[in-house]
C-alpha cells in the first residue's frame, strides 16, 4: 500500500511540478483528490483492508494528501505570480507618452469664400437675408419678369415640385419649384416692404432703404461637369432705396471686387441681358493671377549644354484664357416692371414716391474656385479629406 501511495504521490508532484497554467494544475487536482481522484478511490476501498491497518493506511493517505495539496496550494501561487507578470509586461501604460489628437474639422472652401464676401459686404452695411430653396414660381419668376412661356424658365431646367393645375382642382396656389436663383429672395423682400406686403407671406416685414445680401443654394437640372452642378449656391444681392444709381452699382462691385480679390482688382461691366433687370450687365474683374496682362511668368527646366536649369518663360495665363478678365457676377438696375410689381413703386398714383435699385448675383462655386484656385468645381462637392485639408 504504501509503495502504491509512494508512486501516487510521486507522480503527482512531477506532474504539479511540469505544469505550466492553472487549468491543468487544477485537472492534476482532480484527477488525484477529486471525488473520482485516484486517492479518494485508496480512501473508498477501506473495506478491503485488514481492520487493524486501516487507521495506518487513512493516516499514510492522509499525509499524502496533506503534501499534495501543499504542493498544489504552491504551484497555484507560483503561476498566479506568473500571470500577474506577464500581464505587467504586456500592459503596462507610459504615462509620459503625448495623448492621441483628435482631428479637429474646419471650414469648407466655399463656407471660407462666402464669410469673406459676407465681411466685405456687412462692412458696407448690408444685412444678410436667407429665403427658402423650394420656392412658389411667382418669386422664383412671375414677378421677376419671367412669365410662363419666358425661355429664361428652360434655359434653367427647373425643377418642379408641384405644378398648380386648377382644372384638375388641385389646391396649391402655385407652382412649386426649386429656386433656380436667389433672386427669388429679392420678390419676396420687396414685397415685405411695398404696398403688397402681404403675398411676401410669412416673410420679415421691412421698410425701405432696402440693403442685403441673401447666399443660399439655387438648383437646375444640368449635367455635372468641371464647371456644373445640378446644385450649387449663389449671393444675390440687392439695394432699394431714394436716388440708387448705376454709379453705385459700379462703386459696390469695384469695392467688393478689391476686397475680396486684391486691392489692385479693377473691374468692367459689359452690356447684358437679364429679364429683372434693365440695364443690366456682366461684370469681369481683371485676371487675379496676371493682373490683366493676360501673360504670366513661369519657371521651366530646361537643358543647357547638357545640364538642366531653371529658367522664367513667359506663357499665357490659363486663369483667364490670356484674356485678362474674368466674369464673375451678372447685375444690373431693377427693372421698373419688377419694381411695380413687387410693390415698391406704384405708377398709378401720381404723388406716390418713386424708388430705384440696383441687384447683382454671385456664383459662390464660381469665385471660390477663382479664388484658391481650384480647376474642377466637383471637388468642392466630393469631400475628399486630402482635398479639403488643404484649406
Ligand atoms: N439670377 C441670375 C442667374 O442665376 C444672376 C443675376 C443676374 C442676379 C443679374 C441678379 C442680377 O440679381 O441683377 O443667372
Amino acid at each position: 500500500m504504501k509503495e502504491m501511495l509512494d508512486k501516487i504521490r510521486e507522480q503527482a508532484e512531477k506532474q504539479i511540478a511540469e505544469t505550466v497554467t492553472p487549468e491543468s494544475l487544477d485537472e492534476i487536482r482532480v484527477s488525484v483528490l477529486g471525488k473520482k481522484g485516484e486517492l479518494t478511490q485508496i480512501l473508498k476501498g477501506m473495506k478491503d483492508v485488514a481492520p487493524e491497518e486501516r487507521p495506518k493506511v487513512g493516516q499514510m493517505v492522509n499525509a499524502v494528501r496533506d503534501v499534495l495539496e501543499n504542493s498544489i496550494a504552491e504551484k497555484k501561487k507560483e503561476l498566479k505570480a506568473k500571470v500577474i507578470e506577464k500581464k505587467m509586461e504586456s500592459e503596462w501604460l507610459d504615462v509620459t507618452r503625448p495623448g492621441n489628437r483628435t482631428v479637429r474639422g474646419h471650414k469648407h472652401p466655399n463656407q471660407i469664400a462666402l464669410e469673406d464676401l459676407e465681411r466685405v459686404f456687412i462692412g458696407m452695411g448690408y444685412e444678410v437675408v436667407e429665403g427658402p430653396e423650394i420656392e412658389y414660381d411667382r418669386m422664383n419668376f412671375k414677378l421677376l419678369n419671367i412669365p410662363e412661356d419666358h425661355p429664361a424658365k428652360d434655359e434653367q431646367d427647373t425643377f418642379y415640385i408641384a405644378r398648380h393645375d386648377e382644372s384638375k382642382g388641385e389646391t396649391t396656389e402655385d407652382d412649386i419649384v426649386l429656386r433656380t436663383q436667389t433672386s427669388s429672395v429679392q420678390a419676396r423682400v420687396m414685397l415685405a416692404a411695398g404696398r403688397l406686403k402681404e403675398t411676401s407671406k410669412g416673410f420679415p416685414e421691412r421698410s425701405l432703404p432696402i440693403k442685403l445680401i441673401s447666399p443660399g443654394r439655387v438648383f437646375r437640372s444640368d449635367e455635372v461637369d468641371a464647371t456644373h452642378s445640378p446644385s450649387f449656391h449663389q449671393v444675390e444681392g440687392l439695394v432699394i432705396g431714394e436716388n440708387v444709381t448705376m454709379a453705385d452699382l459700379k462703386g459696390t462691385l469695384d469695392q467688393f471686387a478689391k476686397e475680396f480679390f486684391g486691392p489692385d482688382t479693377k473691374t468692367k461691366l459689359r452690356p447684358h441681358h437679364f429679364p429683372f433687370t434693365e440695364p443690366s450687365a456682366e461684370v469681369d474683374v481683371t485676371c487675379f493671377k496676371c493682373h490683366g496682362t493676360g501673360r504670366v511668368k513661369k519657371l521651366e527646366e530646361v537643358k543647357e549644354d547638357g545640364k538642366l536649369v531653371r529658367r522664367e518663360v513667359d506663357c499665357a495665363c490659363t486663369a483667364c484664357k490670356s484674356s485678362g478678365w474674368i466674369e464673375i457676377l451678372g447685375c444690373g438696375m431693377v427693372h421698373p416692371d419688377v419694381l411695380e410689381m413687387c410693390g415698391i413703386n406704384d405708377s398709378s398714383n401720381p404723388d406716390a414716391p418713386v424708388y430705384t435699385g440696383f441687384a447683382f448675383g454671385i456664383g459662390l462655386e464660381r469665385v471660390a474656385l477663382l479664388k484658391y484656385e481650384i480647376a474642377d468645381m466637383r471637388l468642392l462637392y466630393e469631400n475628399d479629406i486630402r482635398f479639403l485639408e488643404q484649406f
